[in-house]
C-alpha cells in the first residue's frame, strides 16, 4: 500500500527528533531513511509504526488517515537490529507467534509458516531453536515472523547492523529478493549509504530531523541538493568558486587558489562575479588525462591502494584534490610524481542549497 506522510513533527522535550517531514512511498516500493546516528530515523519509523504518536502532521495509508490508529491495528510489521526472537521457542513457533495471537486455525498456521520459511530459504529449520542457527538465519526468521501476518507495511530498523560485512552483503540481496517476491511496501532505516543504494527505489537523506533530499539513488549521488548530502553519499571535492564568464550552457569559474575551470550549467545562468559551490566526485578526475575540458598539472601528495582502485591526493598549487582511479594495469604513480589531470565540464556539479 502507498504511504503518505505530511508535515510530521515529533518532539522529545526540547529536541525536535522529527522536524516537518513530508514524503510519499509508492505501493510496493522500497524506501530508505538514510542519515547519521541521532538524525531521527528510528523516531520517524516508530511514528509510522504507531509506537510513537506525532505532535503534529498526518500519516495516510492508501489514502486513509491512520494517524490516530493504534499500533496493533495499524498492520505494520517492524524488524529490529536485535532480532528479538523468543529463545525458548522453536523457529516454527517464533514465526507462528503472530498467527497464534490472532487465533488462526492450526492447519492455516502450518501452511503459512511453511510458506514463510520457504520464502526466507529456511525450510527444514522449523524444529531448531534460535540458539542453534547463525546470525544471518536468525535475521531471516525475524523477517519470516514479520511477513507471515501479511502486513501492509514492512519497517526495517538497521536490520543488518549486527552482521559481519560478508553476511551483510548476502542478506542485502536476500532482503531485496524477498521484498520483490512479496511486493510489500518497505521502509528501511540505515546509516549505511551502500546499503541504501543497493536496496532502495528512493531514499530520504535525513539530517537533524529533516529530510535534506528525497530521490532515487543516482539523484542522491550525482545531483545532491546540499553539501551535507554530497558528503554523506561518498567522497567528494568541494570548490568555492567565483563565476568569471558565462557562455551558452557553460561557465568559467575561478577558485580562491587561482585555478580556472569550466562547468556545465543546467537551467541557471549565474551572473559574472557571483559565488557558487561546485562539487566533483573523485572518480571523475582523470589521472594522466590528455583530452579534457579542464586540464591541470598536479603533484601526487598521497597514494592509497585499495585493490581495484587507488585514491590519490593531488596538489595543484594552493588547491587540493582527491582523485580515484581504477587499477587497469598501468604503471603505478608514487608520491612526488608530477601528473596531468583533468575532468569534463559536466563533471562539476553546482550545489544549489549548499
Ligand atoms: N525516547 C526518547 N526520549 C528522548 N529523546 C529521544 C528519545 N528517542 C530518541 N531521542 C532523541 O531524538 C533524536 C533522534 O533519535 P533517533 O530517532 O533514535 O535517531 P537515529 O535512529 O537516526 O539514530 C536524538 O537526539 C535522540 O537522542
Ligand atoms: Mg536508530
Amino acid at each position: 500500500m502507498a504511504l503518505e506522510l505530511k508535515s510530521l513533527v515529533k518532539r522529545f522535550g526540547a529536541v525536535k527528533a522529527v522536524d516537518d517531514v513530508s514524503l510519499t512511498v509508492g505501493d510496493g516500493a522500497f524506501f530508505s531513511l538514510l542519515g547519521p546516528s541521532g538524525c531521527g530515523k528510528t523516531t520517524l519509523l516508530r511514528t509510522i509504526a504507531g509506537i510513537l504518536q506525532p505532535d503534529s502532521g498526518t500519516i495516510a495509508l492508501d489514502g486513509r488517515d491512520i494517524t490516530a490508529v493504534p499500533v496493533h491495528a495499524r498492520n505494520a510489521a517492524l524488524v529490529f537490529q536485535s532480532y528479538a526472537l523468543f529463545p525458548h521457542l522453536t523457529v516454527f513457533e517464533n514465526v507462528a507467534f503472530g498467527l497464534r495471537m490472532r487465533r488462526e486455525k492450526e492447519a492455516a498456521i502450518r501452511t503459512r509458516v511453511g510458506e514463510a520459511l520457504d520464502l526466507v530459504r529456511l525450510a527444514g529449520f522449523g524444529e531448531r531453536y534460535p540458539g542453534q542457527i547463525s546470525g544471518g538465519q536468525q535475521q531471516r526468521v525475524a523477517l519470516a515472523r514479520a511477513l507471515v501476518v501479511r502486513p501492509a507495511l514492512l519497517l526495517l530498523d538497521e536490520p543488518l547492523s549486527n552482521l559481519d560485512a560478508r553476511l551483510r552483503e548476502e542478506m542485502r540481496t536476500e532482503i531485496r529478493r524477498i521484498q520483490r517476491a512479496v511486493g510489500i511496501t518497505t521502509i528501511l532505516v540505515t546509516h549505511d549509504i551502500q546499503e541504501a543504494f543497493a536496496l532502495s527505489d528512493r531514499i530520504a537523506v535525513m539530517n537533524h530531523g529533516r529530510t535534506e533530499q528525497i530521490g532515487a539513488p543516482a539523484d542522491i549521488y550525482l545531483r545532491p541538493a546540499t553539501r551535507f548530502v554530497a558528503e554523506f553519499a561518498g567522497q567528494v571535492n568541494h570548490f568555492a568558486v567565483t563565476v568569471e564568464r558565462v557562455e551558452a550552457a557553460q561557465a568559467t569559474v575561478a577558485t580562491a587558489g587561482g585555478h580556472r575551470f569550466r562547468i556545465a550549467l543546467g537551467e541557471a545562468r549565474p551572473a559574472p562575479g557571483s559565488e557558487l559551490h561546485v562539487m566533483l566526485r573523485p572518480e571523475r578526475v582523470r589521472v594522466g588525462a590528455a583530452d579534457c575540458d579542464n586540464r591541470f598539472a598536479a603533484e601526487i601528495e598521497d597514494v592509497t591502494y585499495l585493490g581495484g582502485l587507488t585514491v590519490y591526493r593531488l596538489r595543484l598549487g594552493r588547491d587540493r584534490l582527491l582523485a580515484q582511479a581504477q587499477n587497469l594495469g598501468a604503471a603505478a604513480l608514487a608520491v612526488g610524481d608530477a601528473v596531468d589531470i583533468g575532468w569534463q565540464a559536466e563533471d562539476g556539479v553546482c550545489l544549489a542549497g549548499a
